[in-house]
Formats: structure tokens, C-alpha cells, sequence
């Protein structure tokens, strides 16, 4: 069989090799030129003029390309049509781009693009959300979504508590950095390889920027070196930007951002503030809740909307919230336009409710995971999402149960405690948090697929499909799918590169729906193409083509056995169609984007985890001792392939909660565009006890194989770090309130720990 079996990633080897091929692998055509960005040095001012003289005097330079050099659309292609190709009148960011020099090299291309000297009159700018809030500055309208008398509830409340939050945002540090190269072809058409999971709206980005037509542009991708929701628009920017250098030149054009230019350009996960005010009754159970949500959006739209909408449904994480009023504000900021990135707005959701949580056990001193179980959904009565969505599929109170015991939770959470009484310096902590994340993309039509199954007379088999492969393991996903369908060996079936024109108008690989989507419209292709075949073996043998089987690399009917690759030939030789298409979109989804009700998840993905950290309360210092985790994938295609998605969700969560911090300066400028200043986990940060295991039964929605997705759900596992951190802290403190704001670097453990 090849479903449910760890085959190894298909192009495994070939990475750790350094054989794979990325975009800057592709060898070069002959007159390839280069183009480096021309970044704004101020966050926010009118633009008065930009001297390109020195740059141009330079050797190997040979265009600086400015707004004016747009042959299409200034102003980007994006869904609300808000964010200039290059500045024009007005800077919005240090490091928006103003424009391109486009040199011989790579290195003659940056050097001269630092030497454009631009002429800004500097006007105020806004760095933090609550400000641009307080000035009602808005890329997006706000967003309320209400439920039952959340005001009355809260008056009647026993118990109430207030706070405020912040949490930081992200940057995605994908291995490859951004890029793409656009090469002419004749009568103005272009091919641009690009490292972009929506090859189709870079198609549709290049085409309007140009002023052609859809048809006109050709956009592939064989892998990216990571994305993480990074290259979901952001990677449209470098092949637009290439393609205006590439018309302009009548050259091949190549635009690779050197990393500290990659930080200061693009987008990052949305920073988040947060107030709440929480009614709950003696058990901990909620009672009422009010929470504002702004989220730093930067200076444009881009996927703000649909981000900050993730964050508003995933508010109730595991929880039933009955009167509850959460208000959600898209904020204009002066800094990158921040974007995609796993989870997609679901982790700042569900940390603002692990907090609330927190805090009322630590009120009312009990056990925090017992006021969290309090507060599950139930089966069947308090299971409805306060979007109106029946939660149908629950498993959170026998998943987490079965976390507990396994982790030893209560056992260790009293052992701690001894050990805390004894242990002046170092605190530990420990704590378990449930993820509840919604699988769909919330725009309902992104939802569909297709794909390509070409069966050659060889036997052997092509599968393309709208994915784009990311290191997520969905090219071998996909061929598991297709050979588990024909009934042959894995090796037999190979997945090609991503590429407009094979399947066209695929939606971004996102929302973790790779599998879903396109190993559906693989499994439907690869089952007309059986079909033909069963029905052509069906007659030679005289059966029905019900009676023929697939498996094993065979084809069997009652009175017959043929190797796969003999079918093949003999019905190549009868006309029979050996390739189809195939097409899927999910059902039973619908949702109101003006109210945000409905149900806009085909289904959920559970997990939960416990983790164990230890604090030095003298420097604020912090480790993760041990960590188990208990997650659902339904049945999983490939359990290798998942356990590496599950424990790289996890540590890019702890990540975002622990170490990285984004900084900006007074003046606008990100102060972290490195990673000597950056820093995201490393190896020797490993939990040295990290175990994952998976939740036993299949998806309960008809999914493909019965698995989930789990790109991104295991993220938000790490959120169980920073509640181990606070319980930590809690305990140095002697019980009380925590306010630690996300990451818990040193500084701000230890600003907790001596919080007044
Ligand atoms: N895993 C790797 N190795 N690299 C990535 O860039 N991106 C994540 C996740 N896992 C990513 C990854 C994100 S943000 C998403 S949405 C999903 O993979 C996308 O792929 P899928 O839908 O096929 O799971
Ligand atoms: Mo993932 S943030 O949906 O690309």
C-alpha cells in the first residue's frame, strides 16, 4: 500500500544532497541581467525626487526603474488595490521600494541601489497599532462579531477579571530567501520561475502589471526552501518587480533579496494587542467575555482581512464562549505590510484566550487545566462557535485526558511545586493547552482544486496538481494518493513542478489545505484513469469493471491477473484515454464575510500539548525542559512526513513566543533584520525531551485517505510553552497575576517577574 507508510519526502535526497533545484539553481540564460531594490530610508514622507545620477555612472548598471516605468497598473494587482508596485508620491515604510537598479551582477545591482539618492520630506508616522487605532487609522473596516448579552452577563458575572496583551509578531526566516526570474519569450510572453506558493496570482500580479493578459504569462515553481505563509502574496512582489526590469531590458532579469533587504521588505506575521474583561463563576468557567483585538497590519491590506478574521474564529480556541463580544481592528501602520504566516491569525487568537484562562485558575487558585476543561465544548449541548458553527467533531476532553495521563500532568505539577519550594533561583512550570483549528480556507471559493494524471505507456505516471511544494511534503503526499488509486508502487508515480499552465487558477497553497484539495483532484483523476482501464480489462475478460482491482502493481478480475505496465500498453494500443484531469472543491461550506457567521471549516484539527520550562528568575533566562504532544491527523498519509510538520509547527511557535523579537526604532527602522540579531530556534533548543504522538481515529469528514491537514495546527501546541513560562512565573511570585507579554525573551520574563 502506499498510503499510511512513511515514504521519504520525494525530493529528500536531492536536498540533503544539494541537488535540488531552487530558482537561483536554474543555470542562467545568456543576458541575464540582475536587479536590486531601491528601499525608502524614511517610514513615512512625500517623495520629492529620487537622483539616480551616481548609480547610473556605475559600472554594469543598466536601468534604474521607477514608477513612471510601469507599463500596466501602477498599483499591485492585490484584492483591495491598495499597494503601489513601486512608491509614488508618498513613502509608507523603511524599506518600501521606490524603485530597481538593474546591473550585469547581482553585487553591481546592490551596491548601486544604495547610491540613489532620494529626496523625502519626512511626514509623522505610526509604528504601533494602539496608536494607529487611537487615530482610527484603518487598512480594513473593524470587524464585531457578537453573541447573546455579553454586557448583562457580564454585570451578573461572580467573578470578573480585565487585562491587556501584547504579542509580538514574526518573520518567517524560510531558508530561501525571496526571488524570481523572469525570462521574455516571443510576442511578449513571459515565463517566471518564482518561489511563490500561489503561482496563479503571480501569473495574474505579472500580467495586470504589464498590462497583458493572463494568458500571456507563465509562472512555475518546483519547490520552495520553506514559505511558511511568507510567499503566500509576498512573493508576487520579486516577479513583478523582475518582469517590469525583464520588458524594460528585453533581458532575462533575476531579483533575489539579499536577507537583511528581505527583512526590511517584506511582511511579517501581524504584531497583536489586546483588552479583555472576563465574567466566570466560582468553577472558572466563562461566564461573559469582552475582548478588542487590533491587529498591526502595516501599511497595506494585503491578506489583513482574511488574517484578522482567523484570529476573531479562533478567539474560543477549545471553548464554549456564551455571551461574548470581540472586536476586531485592521490598524495602518508605518512599517512592512505584514502578511500570511502559519496559523494565519488562528495563534493570535488562541493565545489571548490561553491567557484569559490562565489568569482566572491562577484568581482562583486551581488547577489551570481543570478551568480549561471546564470550559470545553460539549457533545451535543454547549457546541456551537460564537460564529454559529455546530463544532460536530470534538475530541478535546478525551484527547487532553489522554495527554495528561500520558505526560504524567498531575503528578508533575505537584512534584514541581516541591520543587519550586526548594529551588531559590530557578522556577519550573509546567502546563497543558488544546488547539482547536479550522481547516478551510474562510474565502469559500479558494476551496477547489485540480489536477493532472498522465499515465505513460511505459507505465510510469506524472501527477500535476495546483499545490506548490514547500518542503510540507505535498508532492509526496499527492503521489502516495495517485498510486494508492492505480494500485502501484510509489516510486512509480512522479510530481512536477507547479505551473500555470497545466492547472490553471489553483488557489495559494494555504490555510494547511494542501493535501486536501489537490490530493482530492489527484485521487479523481487518478480514478477516470483506472476507470478507463478497468473498463478495457473488464472487456477483454468478460466482468463487470466493478470486478477489476488495482493493487499490488497489478490489475485483477476473476479470471485474470496482468501486470499494470501490460494493461497499459494493450490499452495505449486499443485508443483508450491514459491521463484526465480531475477537479474537487469542499462541501458543506458557506460563510457571511459581513457578519463572519456560518460555517466556514470543513471540519477541525485537535491537539493538545504539555510542556515543562524552567526560569532563572535573576537574568529572566528560559528553557523548554520536556515536551509531549498529542495531535490529531486523522489517519496520517504519511506519519514521518507528519510528526516532522508536527514538531516543526511546534518549534516555530515556540519560536515566535520565546526568542523572536522584532524591533523597531523611534524612527521606523526594524532594528532586527538579521539574525545576529534575529534569533530563531536552533538546534541545541530542542526540548531534550520532545515526544509526539498521534491522536487514533480518522477524519470524521469524508477527507481524503481519512487524514487532517497539519501544516499548521501544531503551531499553536507551542502557546503550552508560554503558559508553562507564566506558571513559572507565577510560582517565583508567589501566585497572583502574570503579565508577560509575548515573546518571553529574558527581558520580559523578567520584567514579569518583577511586574508591581
Ligand atoms: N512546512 C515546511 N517544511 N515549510 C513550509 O514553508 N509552511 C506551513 C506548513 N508547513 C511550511 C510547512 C504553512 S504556513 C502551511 S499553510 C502549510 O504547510 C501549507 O502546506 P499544506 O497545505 O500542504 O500543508
Ligand atoms: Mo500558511 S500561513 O496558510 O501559508
Amino acid at each position: 500500500p502506499a498510503l499510511g507508510v512513511s515514504v521519504p519526502h520525494e525530493s529528500a535526497r536531492a536536498q540533503v544532497a544539494g541537488r535540488a533545484t531552487y530558482v537561483d539553481d536554474i543555470p542562467e540564460l545568456r543576458g541575464t541581467l540582475h536587479a536590486a531594490p531601491i528601499l525608502s530610508t524614511v517610514a513615512h514622507g512625500r517623495l520629492r525626487g529620487v537622483d539616480a545620477r551616481a548609480a547610473r555612472a556605475l559600472p554594469g548598471v543598466r536601468a534604474v526603474l521607477l514608477a513612471a516605468d510601469i507599463p500596466g497598473d501602477p498599483i499591485l494587482a492585490t484584492f483591495s488595490h491598495d499597494e503601489p508596485i513601486f512608491a509614488l508620491d508618498t513613502v509608507q515604510h523603511i524599506g518600501q521600494v521606490v524603485g530597481l537598479v538593474v546591473a550585469d551582477s547581482v553585487m553591481a545591482a546592490r551596491r548601486a541601489a544604495r547610491q540613489v539618492a532620494l529626496d523625502i520630506e519626512p511626514l509623522p508616522h505610526v509604528l504601533s497599532a494602539r496608536e494607529a487605532h487611537s487615530m482610527q487609522r484603518y487598512v480594513l473596516p473593524p470587524v464585531t462579531v457578537r453573541r447573546g448579552e455579553p454586557e448583562a452577563a457580564m454585570a451578573g458575572a461572580a467573578h470578573r477579571l480585565q487585562g491587556s496583551l501584547t504579542v509580538g509578531g514574526q518573520e518567517h526566516f524560510y531558508l530561501e530567501g525571496q526571488i524570481a526570474y523572469a525570462i521574455p519569450g516571443e510576442q511578449d510572453t513571459w515565463r517566471i520561475h518564482s518561489s511563490t506558493q500561489h503561482p496563479g496570482e503571480v501569473q495574474h500580479w505579472v500580467a495586470h502589471a504589464l498590462g497583458l493578459e493572463n494568458n500571456a504569462v507563465t509562472v512555475e515553481c518546483r519547490r520552495m526552501g520553506g514559505g511558511f505563509g511568507g510567499k503566500e502574496t509576498q512573493a508576487g512582489h520579486m516577479a513583478v518587480w523582475a518582469a517590469i526590469a525583464a520588458r524594460h531590458c528585453g533581458r532575462p532579469v533575476k531579483l533575489r533579496l539579499d536577507r537583511d533587504d528581505d527583512f526590511m521588505v517584506t511582511g511579517k506575521r501581524h504584531p497583536f494587542e489586546y483588552d479583555w474583561e472576563a465574567g466566570f463563576d466560582a468553577t472558572g468557567r466563562l461566564t461573559a467575555l469582552k475582548l478588542t483585538m487590533l491587529a498591526n497590519c502595516g501599511f497595506s491590506a494585503d491578506l489583513s482581512g482574511p488574517v484578522a478574521d482567523r484570529a476573531v474564529f479562533h478567539v474560543d480556541n477549545a471553548y464554549f464562549l456564551s455571551d461574548v463580544e470581540i472586536a476586531s481592528f485592521r490598524c495602518r501602520t508605518n512599517t512592512q505590510s505584514h502578511t500570511a504566516f502559519r496559523g494565519f491569525g488562528g495563534p493570535q487568537g488562541v493565545i489571548v484566550i490561553e491567557a484569559i484562562l490562565g489568569e482566572i485558575a491562577r484568581h482562583l487558585g486551581l488547577d489551570p487545566l481543570a478551568v480549561r476543561e471546564r470550559n470545553f465544548y460539549g457533545v451535543g449541548e454547549r457546541d456551537v462557535t460564537h460564529y454559529q458553527m455546530k463544532v460536530e467533531d470534538n475530541i478535546l476532553a478525551p484527547l487532553v485526558a489522554q495527554l495528561a495521563q500520558d505526560s504524567r500532568y498531575r503528578a508533575r505539577r505537584e512534584a514541581i511545586a516541591r520543587w519550586n519550594a526548594d529551588s531559590p533561583v530557578i522556577k519550573r512550570g509546567i502546563a497543558i493547552t488544546p488547539v482547536k483549528f479550522g481547516i478551510s480556507f474562510t474565502a469559500t471559493f479558494f476551496n477547489q482544486a485540480g489536477a493532472l494524471v498522465h499515465v505513460y505507456t511505459d507505465g510510469s505516471v506524472q501527477v500535476n496538481h495546483g499545490g506548490t511544494e514547500m518542503g510540507q511534503g505535498l508532492n509526496t503526499k499527492v503521489a502516495q494518493v495517485v498510486a494508492d488509486e492505480l494500485g502501484i508502487p510509489f516510486e512509480r508515480v512522479r510530481a512536477t513542478a507547479a505551473d500555470t499552465s497545466k492547472v490553471p487558477n489553483a488557489s495559494a497553497t494555504a490555510a494547511s489545505s494542501g493535501t486536501d484539495l489537490n490530493g482530492r483532484a489527484a485521487q479523481y483523476a487518478a480514478r477516470n484513469v483506472r476507470d478507463n482501464l478497468a473498463a478495457f480489462v473488464a472487456g477483454l475478460d468478460g466482468c463487470g469493471a466493478g470486478a477489476v482491482r488495482f493493487a499490488g502493481g497489478k490489475v485483477v478480475t476473476p479470471k485474470s491477473e496482468r501486470g499494470f505496465d501490460e494493461v497499459v500498453k494493450a490499452a495505449y494500443a486499443n485508443r483508450i484515454q491514459l491521463w484526465s484531469d480531475g477537479f474537487y472543491r469542499t462541501p458543506k461550506i458557506h460563510y457571511d464575510k459581513q457578519t463572519l457567521t456560518g460555517r466556514p471549516f470543513y471540519y477541525f484539527a485537535y491537539g493538545a500539548a504539555c510542556s515543562e520550562v524552567a526560569i532563572d528568575t535573576l537574568t529572566g533566562e528560559n528553557r523548554v525542559l520536556a515536551v509531549d504532544i498529542l495531535h490529531d491527523v486523522g489517519h496520517s498519509l504519511n506519519p514521518a512526513i507528519d510528526i516532522g510538520q508536527v514538531e516543526g509547527g511546534f518549534i516555530q511557535g515556540m519560536g515566535w513566543l520565546t526568542t523572536e523579537q522584532l524591533v523597531w526604532n523611534a524612527k521606523g527602522l526594524l532594528a532586527t533584520h538579521a539574525p545576529s540579531t534575529y534569533k530563531i530556534p536552533a538546534t541545541g533548543d530542542l526540548p531534550p525531551h520532545f515526544s509526539v504522538k498521534f491522536w487514533h481515529e480518522p477524519n470524521r469528514e469524508d477527507n481524503v485517505g481519512g487524514s487532517k491537514a497539519v501544516g499548521e495546527p501544531p503551531f499553536m501546541l507551542a502557546v503550552s510553552v508560554w503558559e508553562a513560562l507564566r506558571d513559572a512565573v507565577a510560582s517565583a511570585r508567589g501566585g497572583g497575576p502574570v503579565q508577560l507579554d509575548a515573546p518571553a525573551t529574558a527581558e520580559n520574563v523578567l520584567a514579569a517577574l518583577r511586574q508591581g
